[in-house]
This record gives structure tokens, sequence and C-alpha cells, in this order.
């Protein structure tokens, strides 16, 4: 049934939107049927659209109506006129927003018809993601996933607002354009104009934003979509939102001072709460060595101790000898933890293992005294300077690992994440933003042999470091910042090269040939020597960010249509088989899997 035929039926309310001052009203409602109830012989359905649900009532005596909604079944489309009115002593429902009142109805168009869905329509769903996702049109009209789509609308609403505010523009740039080195592999479309080229996706609008202050923008930001042919996870996908933005004539404080005040903004304007600014700070080497993490969560403190100088001279050789080659021996105390029975421990002491570790020594505090498998090695004193060290009290766990730096700091960092996310969130503050500045501008690829950007290329190395970079790369720090948030990297963002020959300088150290540093950079290059302002700017996950507003575990549920882990689309089937023709178009010919093997040999 089209609405244009139904001249006289114009939706007045929302169901949700119904309530005891609406009493006497005549509406007109249309939704999906939620429910539909027969009592003794009055029907009563929930009518359910995008603003809540309302009872609706047919009588008997409406016979036209009544005679339709008999033949409703769950998720039908339906119009209905009807009469607002409280409802009956003892049958309001405090749950229901519309609880107080009901719509009596006196007419009813079917609109359309429904097939059985293959899951209920409602909130706490127990079924598989994968049903979820091929039929997300059903899984988005639950209730709680309209909040998030709502959610995510207001969070890009007020970030436009407050940019807007800011004297920032909304600049697009391309989708087809050239990769933007972010560290991971690139999609790539090919051209048919072009035989032989592709364009890639942007892994992020880097290159653009900066040739965006190279124009005299100024202030720049962007709603981005980046593509990323990466492995997934929870809060990875290969497609994803940024907030991009750069500024120009901007130091490091400026930007990070923007980005907190936004936040805040954000989280008062939707969620109606105060953050309190500005955010701690920490720099990368203090977050690994207290945290053993570069994005720790700190809505928990359990901080990592290097009590290497407390244990090397007890006799326990594990210790000894790690100290010996240089390694560290690492601990945290787990509060309470010292009731952790032998099962736990082992499981505790296996979940170490499989992160990395050759084992892990413990020493719980008990009102009896200490029970540890390496107590034997530590006089009292010892013990005595472990505690004073570590601050570990009557009940609680300690937790040790003795490896090389890196390992330790993994393994430890891990452990303290998911006893912390376990035992001691209870009353904690529910958002833990954080800074973590001054990362590393370079690390060593062993796979590649030869040194990374830890961020990307066009970071600017810390000026007091410039002497390090030909002396001791590895050393030179980056004016680059993370935004973390409950232990999730929410942003990344830097100061940025604006000059040509540091710019080269950087490539260079990545062993980038000249001839392929032209090729792939020289427009960048060449912009820089005409005239470029000192320029920063950050970009935030918008998936990740909406994610952990609304209280989600995953990204997934925070993108009307996500990819699954696999990266394909259940929905549309997506990427699928092209035809033969198409393919011929774009000069493209496939090998099957195994002729690709025998190519490769
Ligand atoms: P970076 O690579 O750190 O920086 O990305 C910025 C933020 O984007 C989010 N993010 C992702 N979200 C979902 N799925 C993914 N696969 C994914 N990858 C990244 C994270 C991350 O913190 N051009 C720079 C920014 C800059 O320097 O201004 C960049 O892209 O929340
Ligand atoms: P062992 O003497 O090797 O049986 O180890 C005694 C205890 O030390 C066991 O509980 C081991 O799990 C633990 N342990 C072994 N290697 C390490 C290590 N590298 N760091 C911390 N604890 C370890």
């Amino acid at each position: 049934m089209d609405l244009d035929s139904l001249k006289e039926w114009r939706r007045s309310h929302g169901c949700g939107e119904l309530r005891a001052e609406h009493v006497g009203q005549e509406v007109i409602l249309m939704g999906w049927v939620h429910r539909r109830r027969d009592h003794g012989g009055l029907i009563f359905i929930d009518l359910r659209d995008r603003t809540g649900v309302v009872q609706v009532v047919c009588h008997p005596q409406e016979p036209g109506a009544f005679l339709k909604a008999e033949k409703l079944r769950s998720e039908y489309v339906v119009a209905v006129r009807g009469l607002v009115r409280p409802r009956p002593p003892g049958t309001v429902n405090p749950k229901l927003a519309t609880g107080e009142v009901e719509v009596e109805v006196r007419e009813m168009r079917l609109l359309n018809r429904s097939k059985t869905p293959p899951f209920p329509i409602e909130d706490n769903l127990q079924v598989e993601e994968a049903l979820r996702l091929k039929y997300r049109y059903l899984d988005l009209r639950r209730p709680e996933m309209q909040k998030i789509l709502e959610l995510r609308h207001e969070v890009t609403a007020a970030i436009r607002d407050f940019l807007r505010e800011k004297g920032f523009w909304e600049v697009e740039t391309p989708i087809l354009t050239r990769s933007t080195p972010e560290g991971a592999r690139d999609f790539l479309v090919p051209s048919r104009l072009q035989p032989g080229s592709f364009f890639a996706l942007p892994q992020s609008p880097q290159l653009f934003k900066q040739i965006l202050m190279v124009a005299g923008v100024e202030r720049y930001f962007q709603i981005a979509r980046c593509f990323r042919d990466e492995d997934l996870r929870a809060d990875r996908q290969p497609e994803f939102t940024q907030l991009d933005l750069e500024m120009s004539f901007a130091s490091r404080e400026e930007i990070l001072a923007l980005v907190e005040e936004l936040v805040a903004y954000l989280f008062k304007r939707i969620l109606g709460q105060g953050i309190s600014l500005p955010f701690p700070r920490l720099t990368f080497a203090e977050a690994m060595a207290r945290y053993g993490t570069d994005r720790p969560d700190l809505r928990f403190a359990l901080e990592i101790q290097d009590i290497s100088s407390e244990v090397k001279g007890a006799g326990f050789k594990v210790f000894t000898r790690t100290v010996e080659e240089g390694g560290v021996v690492r601990a945290f105390c787990l509060p309470r933890g010292a009731s952790y029975s032998r099962k736990e421990l082992e499981e505790l002491t296996q979940r170490a293992v499989s992160l990395g570790a050759q084992g892990l020594a413990w020493m719980a505090f008990t009102p009896e005294g200490v029970r540890s498998p390496i107590a034997k090695f530590f006089t009292p004193e010892g013990i005595e300077r472990l505690q004073a060290k570590t601050g570990a009290k009557q009940g609680d766990l300690l937790i040790m690992v003795a490896d090389k730096e890196e390992v330790a700091a993994a393994v430890l960092g891990a452990l303290r994440e998911e006893l912390g996310r376990l035992h001691c969130l209870g009353d904690s503050p529910p958002w833990s933003f954080l800074w973590v500045l001054d990362f590393p501008l370079l690390e060593y690829d062993p796979g590649e042999r030869r040194l990374t950007s830890v961020h990307h290329p066009f970071t600017m190395p810390r000026e007091e470091d410039w002497p390090l970079l030909d002396k001791d790369p590895l050393k030179v720090r980056a004016l680059s910042y993370d935004l973390v948030l409950n232990g999730v990297e929410l942003g990344g963002g830097s100061i940025r090269i604006h000059r040509r020959d540091i710019q080269e300088k950087i490539f260079q150290l990545l062993g980038l040939p000249p001839e392929e540093v032209e090729d792939k950079f020289g427009f960048l290059l060449e912009a820089f020597e005409y005239g470029t302002p000192p320029h920063g700017g950050i970009a935030l996950g918008l998936d990740r960010l909406v994610m952990l507003m609304a209280g989600r575990q995953t990204i997934r549920d925070c993108i009307a249509f996500p990819k699954t882990q696999s990266g394909t689309c259940l929905l549309t089937g997506a990427p699928a088989a092209v035809s033969a023709h198409q393919l011929e178009e774009l000069h493209i010919k496939i090998y099957s899997p195994r002729e690709n093997k025998k190519q490769a040999l």
C-alpha cells in the first residue's frame, strides 16, 4: 500500500513519543508490529518505530481494524489511527517510556508484510554475529543498535559544530589516490584508462592534509574513510573512519589542548558527563616501564616495578642469570590476590607463557606467611625489600617475570591489563584519558632488516635529537602523541616535517632509494619548497570513540555495515568475482591459486 493513495494518513507522532499529556488526542502512528497478544477478545499490539514502542489496543467493536489485527504478525508494517487514552489502573508499565498510555485503534492499514525474522528484534540478543551481519537491516532495527547509530550521528554533528566554531574547514580528499604509508597493506584499484596502473585507497588522508596546509587552508578537518588491508581485531576494520585534522602555525601544546577541549565538549554534550582537563601525560619510555604498554589503561594502578636489584642477589638462578645477561626482573602487585588458588596460579603462569614468558614467579602474602615456590631463596629481609619496592601488603599477590626488557614489559603489561579489568574496575572513574608523548621516531624491523617509522615518515623528530639521526637513529624521539582512553588507542598524531631536507633525510634513514622517493613523494617534497608553514595534526578513530561512548566491546557494533574478521561483507557477499569482460577491460588476468603458487616458485 503506498502512502500517496492514503491521502488523509499523515503520521502525527512517533510511537515512543506518546505520554500522558497526549491523552484525548487522535494520533496516526506508523511502524512495525513488535509483538501481538490476543487477550479475551482484545488484541494488543506493541507498535515500534525508531522512537520507541507504544501499546495499541484493537476492540472487536471496530471490526475493520480488529479483523486486520488478527492477521498481523511480527514485523508487519502498519499504520493506525486511534485515540490516546490512559491505561486502566493496574496496567501501567513503568518500564516503558509510553507505559502510562495506550492507543485505542479506530482504523488500521497494512502497509507491508514480513517473513518471520531469523531472530527477534530485541536487545540482548543471543545469536551468532554472522547471522546478525547477514541480516544487518534487521539487526539495526533493534533498539540498542538504533541508539548506537543515533549516538554516532550525534558525535559527528557535535564534531562539526565544535570545529567550525574553532575556524576549521571541512575538506574532502580523494579516495582514488596513491599509497599513503601508515604501515598497512594498500587496497588497490586497477585503472581502466591507464592499463597496468593502479590507484591505492588512502590508509589516511595524511599527504593531502599536509598539502592543504601548504595550500594555506590553515585549519582542516574531515570525517575521513580510511582503508587498510591488515589483520582484523575487535577494534580494527579494513575500512574505518577517522576524525582527521591538521593545523598550521600551531605548537604541539596547542594541538593537544584543542583535542582535549573537543573531547570534553563531546562527552558533555552527548553523554552529559564532565571530563577533567588537562589529560595526564606519560612519555613513551615511562609508559613502557611502568605499564608495559604504550596504551596503558589507567583506570587502575597496578604499576610495574623493576625489582632486578632487589632479587639479583637472592639465590634463585633464573633471576640471577637473567640480570647477569642484561635482562630485567619486573613485577606488579595484585591487591587481594593472595587468595588465588593453586589452579588459578597455574593458569596465570600458562597465560604468561602463552604471552611469551619463560615462566612466572609469584609470591602470595597470606596471614599464615609468604606462600611462593621461590620463597626459599629469599631471606626475611629480602622479602621485606621486595615488599617495600612493590608495595605488596598482606593479602596481596606479587607477580614477577624475568626476561629481556621488552618481553618482561609486554608480558606484565598484558597480565596487568587483564587482571586489572577483571578485579579492579568496580569503583574506578569511568573515563581515563591519557596522552602518550615522545614515541621513538624509528624502530628496527628485523623482517625487512631496515628502520621503519613508528608513526609515519612525516613525523618531525625532536629538535634536540636531530644530531642523533646519524649517530644513533633508534634513540631519536618524535614530536608525536597518542591519545589513549581506557587502554584503547583512540588517536595519534604529530608535528610534521615541513622542510625538504629533513624529509629527505628521513626517507634516506628508512632505506628508500632516491628514485623511489622521487616517484612516490616527489610532489610532497616539491610542495615543501614553496613556503610550507609549520604544521601538525592528529586523527582520532571515530569508530573506537563511538564504541567507548556506547560501552561496546567491538567497533563492528558501531559501524552500520562492518566487515567480518575475514574481511567480507555477509550482507552483500563482497568481495566477489567479477565478469571476464570487466577483467579484460581492466587488463587483468587472474591466476588460479595453484598457478599462482607455481609462479612464485
Ligand atoms: P594512525 O594510523 O595512528 O594515524 O590512526 C589514527 C587512529 O585511527 C584509528 N585506527 C583504526 N580504527 C579502526 N580500524 C583500523 N584498522 C584502524 N587503524 C587506525 C585508531 C588510530 O589511533 N595519519 C595519521 C594521523 C596523523 O598523524 O594525524 C594516522 O592515520 O584509533
Ligand atoms: P624452575 O626452578 O625453573 O622450576 O622455576 C621456579 C619458578 O620460577 C616456577 O614457578 C617458574 O614458573 C618460575 N620461572 C621460571 N622462569 C621464570 C622467568 N623467566 N621469570 C619469572 N619466573 C620464572
